[in-house]
């Protein structure tokens, strides 16, 4: 019985630790900016679309915003030269068109670093790496000057090759960065596999939600009283 109750404790325990390490290890868009020394120099790839774009350099990044109201958004990632040896999450550059990782001592990266950046659509890497999901998601890749270069992201959902991506019956494909999509319900479908037709049910989200809570707290008390509990 002891036994049960602090494997829960610990199934919890791993549970929220592993929620705070998540949310904490995102990066901003300006600790992006700051991952490495220096600008992004006029002669350089982001440089150039820098420029052409009207953008405005700030640290490793060329911001832009598409309306006056809008914020600045990161349209260029340049962390070319920065001795990196390991890139984690470059979550704060998920607006970028163009991300140079190139002249790093990089041996591997993972593939889900880039979900979610949709618009990426030049990337450069050292000439070891591979394009991020395989050559078929991108429209060219090329090997050029000791840099690889993936050119044109394409969108998985718009296979009609081997590759042909199915979403259930009421759902869109979406694009979710290279080699990546995402399958949401269409409007008015929701639940497992989009099955059920009607107006979302929000509060039944939030009730359930709100049970999830107090069962966990209700265990740690549990578990909590147990230790305290002479035996
Ligand atoms: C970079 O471009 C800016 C603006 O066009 C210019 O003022 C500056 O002299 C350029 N720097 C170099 C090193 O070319
Ligand atoms: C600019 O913002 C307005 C209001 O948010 C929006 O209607 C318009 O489509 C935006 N224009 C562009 C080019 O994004
Ligand atoms: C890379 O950076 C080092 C010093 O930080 C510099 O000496 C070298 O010229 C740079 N290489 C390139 C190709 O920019
Ligand atoms: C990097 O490569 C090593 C050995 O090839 C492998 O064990 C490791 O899982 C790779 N890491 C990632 C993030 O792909
Ligand atoms: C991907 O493309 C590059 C450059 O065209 C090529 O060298 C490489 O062999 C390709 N890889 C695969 C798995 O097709
Ligand atoms: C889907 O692919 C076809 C043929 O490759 C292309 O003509 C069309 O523009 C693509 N549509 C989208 C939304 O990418």
């Amino acid at each position: 019985m002891k036994a049960v109750g602090s494997q829960l404790k610990h199934r919890v325990l791993v549970l929220i630790i592993s929620f705070c390490f998540n949310t904490s290890h995102q990066l901003t868009e300006q600790q992006v900016c700051e991952l490495c020394s220096g600008t992004v120099l006029n002669d350089t790839a982001v440089g150039r679309l820098c420029s052409t774009s009207a953008g405005r350099i700030d640290r490793r990044c060329c911001l832009k915003s598409d309306n006056k109201s809008d914020p600045e958004r990161i349209i260029g990632l340049d962390l070319s030269n920065c001795s990196l040896t390991d890139v984690k999450d470059l979550s704060g550059a998920s607006t970028a068109l163009m991300i140079d990782l190139s002249l790093n001592p990089l041996v591997n990266i993972s593939d889900a670093i880039f979900q979610g950046f949709v618009e990426l659509n030049y990337l450069i890497l050292p000439q070891d790496l591979l394009c991020l999901g395989g050559n078929t998601s991108w429209e060219k890749v090329e090997v050029k000057d000791g840099n690889r270069i993936c050119k044109g992201q394409i969108n998985m959902c718009n296979q009609t090759g081997q590759l042909s991506v199915t979403c259930p019956e009421n759902s869109l494909c979406g694009r979710y960065g290279p080699g990546f999509f995402g399958c949401s319900c269409a409007d008015n479908y929701h639940g497992y596999k989009c099955l059920r037709e009607g107006e979302f049910p929000s509060l039944n989200v939030f009730a359930s939600l709100g049970a999830a809570t107090v069962v966990l707290t209700f265990l740690l008390w549990i578990t909590q009283r147990r230790k305290v509990k002479p035996l």
